[in-house]
């Protein structure tokens, strides 16, 4: 992590740039052996490079941020960056099939939300590009499934870094996006006391540097992003109303997503983007996140592990406003709907353009020991509790979304509780990984007598 931008490879091909200038100036007054031979080593330099930039696979580290140089020009494999048939698949993902359709950019597309909103999207009959750069976070295999989901149906997910300009301005010249759904990001409120840095790059960095490239796109796409209800960090006043304070976050990712906020703002004012902040209130369901509590609670659960359950500091319940991941992609295309027009072209604002923010929750707190006793019912396992005070690495002790905002304004209106919720993340969960014992028939016959909602 954190290592700078390789630039050795654009030395090179200065160099090499240089000697094939010196090549053609002097190639005319050299006899035709020099001259062969000169081909020849030309040829060999050219191998060279190639197989210089190419091998070792540049995609390999993922959780390496700096921006990567793809050499679009050495390439003759089919979908290489860049290539012809490259363009081609890109455009061919983003087009839209309904009339008046979008074509929007979703970064993240291998991600959670993501995944999940772009299939919705495509459904519908849009256009859908993705970008991922498949970092390991959480385990990348979750994020090639989904993206193996998505390919099927025909949604091409572009790997890259949202730092890296080049790509992002490559994209935006094939495609004329007319949305982008800004999804991706360093999430965890935890990992940032590890990886700090992280933070930095995905979600000020590289939200500015994709703010940059959509500001000069013609035309401006109208941008949709995920902030969260992190931003809300201490405050006390319930339910969290867009109005509240917002500048006491606890975390480094709050301060990130804070961050995003005002720089949205700025973009906004000085370019007239078009810019919806959506604050998610834990997003839970199938093709979640391990690093979730829900989620690993209920491996923990299966394997029989012991589980911390936070307790705040004077001894209440740590309770979230759970929210299902089909309420929330409702959420992400209302406000794509209702996002109006950029205004600007070239750099410059013509006009006054939309800037939104808005709770997307669910409107009920649930304590997590409720959670823990849903889970245990439909696993049909006792759990191995272990309640201890919250240590101060960043969460919160409550959350609570109002969501009128939304619902005035894009008719939100979440209707999944927490059971029937976890009863699909749990069905999809034993049928992912595999797990047949009698869990998946406890599941079935929970579906039908819901246990978890009478714990
Ligand atoms: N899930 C929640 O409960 C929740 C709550 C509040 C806010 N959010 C926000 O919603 C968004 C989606 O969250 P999610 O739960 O789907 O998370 P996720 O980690 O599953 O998805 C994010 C995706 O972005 C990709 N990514 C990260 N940094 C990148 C970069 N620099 N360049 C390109 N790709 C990059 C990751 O590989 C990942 O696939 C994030 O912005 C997150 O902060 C989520
Ligand atoms: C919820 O937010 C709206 C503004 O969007 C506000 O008018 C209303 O009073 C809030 N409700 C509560 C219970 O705080």
């Amino acid at each position: 992590m954190g290592s700078p931008p390789d630039t050795s490879k654009t030395i090179k091909m200065e160099r090499y740039n240089s000697y094939v200038r010196r090549i053609n100036s002097t190639k005319l007054l050299n006899a035709s052996s020099k001259l062969l031979f000169r081909a020849t080593l030309l040829i060999a330099l050219v191998l060279i490079l190639f197989f210089t930039l190419n091998y070792p696979p540049l995609f390999s580290d993922s959780s390496h941020h700096a921006p990567i140089h793809r050499h679009s020009f050495l390439s003759t494999t089919a979908d290489f960056f860049g290539g012809a048939s490259w363009e081609k698949q890109v455009r061919h993902s983003a087009t839209p099939r309904r009339p008046n359709g979008f074509s929007v950019l979703v970064t993240g597309a291998a991600g959670f939300v993501g995944s999940h909103c772009s299939l919705a999207l495509k459904k519908r009959g849009d256009g859908v590009l993705g970008l991922d750069n498949f970092n390991s976070y959480y385990d990348p295999s979750l994020k090639r499934d989904r993206q193996g989901l998505l390919a099927k149906h025909q949604i091409f997910i572009v790997e890259g870094d949202l730092n890296d300009a080049a790509l992002l301005r490559k994209i935006f010249d094939v495609v004329p996006f007319t949305h982008v759904l800004h999804l991706a990001a360093q999430a965890g409120v935890r990992y940032a006391m590890q990886n700090p840095q992280s933070y930095v790059r995905s979600n000020i960095a590289g939200f500015v540097n994709l703010l940059e490239v959509c500001k000069s796109a013609n035309p401006q796409p109208a941008i949709v992003w995920a902030s969260s209800s992190s931003v809300y960090g201490l405050n006390r006043e319930n339910p969290f109303s867009e109005s509240h304070r917002t500048d006491q976050p606890a975390s480094l990712y709050a301060a990130t997503k804070k961050a995003g906020e005002e720089i949205a703002h700025t973009y906004n004012h000085i370019y007239g983007l078009s810019l919806t902040g959506l604050r998610f209130f834990t997003v839970y369901g199938p093709w979640g996140r391990p690093d979730m509590a829900y989620f690993f609670f209920t491996k923990d659960i299966l394997q029989g592990k012991k589980i911390d359950i936070y307790q705040t500091q004077d001894e209440k319940e740590v309770a979230r406003d759970f929210t299902y991941i089909d309420d929330v992609v409702k959420g992400c295309v209302g406000a794509l709907d209702t996002a109006g027009k950029s205004t600007g072209s070239g750099g410059k604002k013509k006009g006054p353009a939309p800037l939104r923010v808005y709770n997307l929750g669910n409107t009920s707190p649930v304590p997590v020991g409720k959670l823990v006793s849903i889970l245990e019912g439909l696993l049909n396992t006792k759990a191995k509790k272990h309640v201890i005070k919250m240590p101060s690495n960043g969460d919160v002790p409550y959350t609570h979304a109002n969501v009128t905002l939304a619902h005035k304004d894009f008719g939100y209106k979440p209707t999944t509780d927490l059971s029937t919720g976890l009863r699909k993340f749990v069905k999809w969960y034993v049928s992912y990984y595999g797990i047949h014992s009698r869990v998946k028939k406890e599941s079935e016959v929970n579906s039908e007598h819901p246990k978890g909602s009478a714990a």
